[in-house]
């Protein structure tokens, strides 16, 4: 797995700045005021800074801006990254200011005067999220990120608060890896087996295979893996933190390692893109991942359906019609549409073994949903408005884009077959809510839900707030959150 780049929180130590190697890093509010620190460096750099802030150089600069004065005289450090962030900044503004500096963290490591800053370990958050590439499948040497050390005042207190975000930005990483492995690599075995290694976190892990999984009639998510050569499996991670007996969350992810579309075969031009469609399996993953490292005092369970979606002499054909979980039958008017046959026996299978309190399914389900919202924001669905305003608020407080987005009885019309109990594709029209329709199918009476369409989300081609171009890890931060506040009574 990609290690995030260690973290060290020391107190501050004016006298040993002048020896500090690598990168220094500065804050600087926009009052220009220099302090302890600064003073220090600019001391020691005869007068750099402050001849930089009554130069201009910071004038017009945006909360989060750093600009470099690479080499300075008078100290051992390579730069002095000077940042633009208020001492009282939001969390938002500290994590992003922080990713501005995991930008520019190299071999040598970085050091960041944060005494002045109310938020420094989000700020650490920040630079260690942003400080991420995947290099598993290159060759050659790859150069391994220096340290990231934290200056502050009360180190020990600071410290106390750090654990918990090691852990979720280490469930960030382990996501992004998933997300960004190419399909001959993360099989669904190898995906197993990832999930199997977590064990060592004390996760409960259990993976259900294809006898299995056929004995309880799972007909929907089997339909999805016909024509490939990889089987299909659901994996379950308990993690029961919580008090003993109390119903658990449950959170779901489509796991389809590729999506070639199957027998309704999508065109070449792009297709690659789709070794992303197990980003929501992938963000379970992760989450779980990050309640284990934190020992969350929570019941969460997460369950994944991995499969392969192949055309083949045994692949599924459109027409076919196939038996849920559930019970109801599907007619499959296209292949392409699998994600919700994946999800609509894993969801069916959460709630008869672990009744949840709760679910929440995520699925990289439709390109629709980016044609509606782009990459900004993931596309939220659901039967409760409680539980759907808390994540909701979870996702803003994270900065993690979320929009909630309408259902309706008028959708799920769209969704009648001729011969079977349903059809897997309605029309043309609003895609992205006809395919929640098509889950909301699965969800128990009372059941609080809710479905996060995260196609436009998980990967992306530039670069985002806290992530390089490629997978985001979208998701892992706002369920996290999600979690402290509904079931631990906020953090
Ligand atoms: N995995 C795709 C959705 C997708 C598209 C994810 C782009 C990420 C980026 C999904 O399985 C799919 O193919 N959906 C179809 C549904 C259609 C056939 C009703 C789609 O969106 O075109
Ligand atoms: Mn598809
Ligand atoms: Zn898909």
């Amino acid at each position: 797995m990609t290690t995030p780049a260690s973290t060290r929180i020391v107190e501050t130590d004016l006298d040993a700045i002048g020896e500090i190697t690598g990168r220094i890093a500065v804050l600087i509010g926009k009052d220009g005021k220099l302090n302890a620190g600064a003073r220090r460096v600019n001391k020691l750099a005869r007068g750099a800074l402050a001849r930089m802030v009554e130069g201009g150089a910071l004038e017009g600069m945006k909360s989060g801006e750093v600009k470099t004065l690479a080499w300075p005289v008078g100290l051992k450090a390579e730069a002095i990254d000077v940042l633009c962030l208020e001492p009282r900044a939001s969390v938002i503004e500290a994590r992003k200011a922080g990713a501005a500096l995991g930008k520019l963290l190299g071999e040598k490591g970085m050091t960041v005067l944060a005494a002045s800053q109310v938020r420094p370990v989000t700020l650490m958050q920040g630079i260690v999220l942003r400080a991420y590439s995947f290099t598993a499948r290159k060759t050659g040497d790859q150069k391994a990120l220096g340290e990231v050390t934290m200056m502050v005042s009360n180190a020990d207190e600071v410290e106390a608060g750090a654990g918990a975000v090691r852990a979720v930005v280490d469930g960030v990483f382990f996501t992004r890896d998933l997300v960004s492995e190419p399909a001959n690599h993360l099989t669904t075995t190898e995906f197993a087996n990832r999930i199997k290694d977590m064990e060592s976190l004390g996760l409960k892990v259990t993976v259900l295979e294809e006898d299995k999984l056929e004995a309880l009639g799972m007909g929907c998510l089997l339909s999805v893996g016909l024509g490939s050569a990889t089987p299909t499996k659901v994996a379950i991670m308990e993690w029961m933190g919580g008090t003993d007996g109390d119903a658990p969350l449950a959170l779901v992810g489509k796991g389809v390692v590729f999506d070639t579309g199957g027998i309704s075969l999508k065109p070449a031009a792009g297709m690659e893109d789709m070794t992303m469609d197990m980003g929501g399996a992938g963000v379970v993953a992760g989450v779980m991942r990050t309640l284990a490292l934190r020992k969350a005092r929570a019941n969460v369970v997460g369950l994944v359906g991995l499969v392969e979606n192949m055309p083949s002499d045994r692949a599924t054909r459109p027409g076919d019609v196939v038996t849920s979980m559930k019970g109801d039958t599907v007619e499959v008017i296209n292949t392409d549409a699998e994600g919700r046959l994946v999800l609509a026996d894993v969801m069916w299978y959460a709630q008869q073994t672990y009744k949840p309190r709760a679910m929440i399914d995520l699925a990289t389900l439709t390109g629709a949903i980016i044609v509606g919202l782009g990459h900004e924001n993931a596309g939220v669905f659901s039967n409760d408005d409680v539980l759907s305003q808390a994540f909701l608020n979870a996702a803003g407080a994270e900065g993690e884009g979320a929009w909630r987005m309408p259902m309706g009885q008028a959708y799920d019309d769209q969704l009648k077959s001729q011969i079977a109990d349903m059809k897997n594709v309605g029309g043309r029209a609003a895609g992205s809510i006809t395919a929640a329709q098509f889950l909301l199918r699965f969800v128990q009476d009372g059941m609080p839900w809710i479905h996060l369409d995260i196609a436009g989300v998980a990967s992306v081609k530039s670069d985002t707030d806290y992530a390089p171009k490629g997978a985001t890890g979208w998701g892992v931060m706002a369920l996290d959150r999600l979690v402290a506040d509904m079931l631990e009574g906020g953090k």
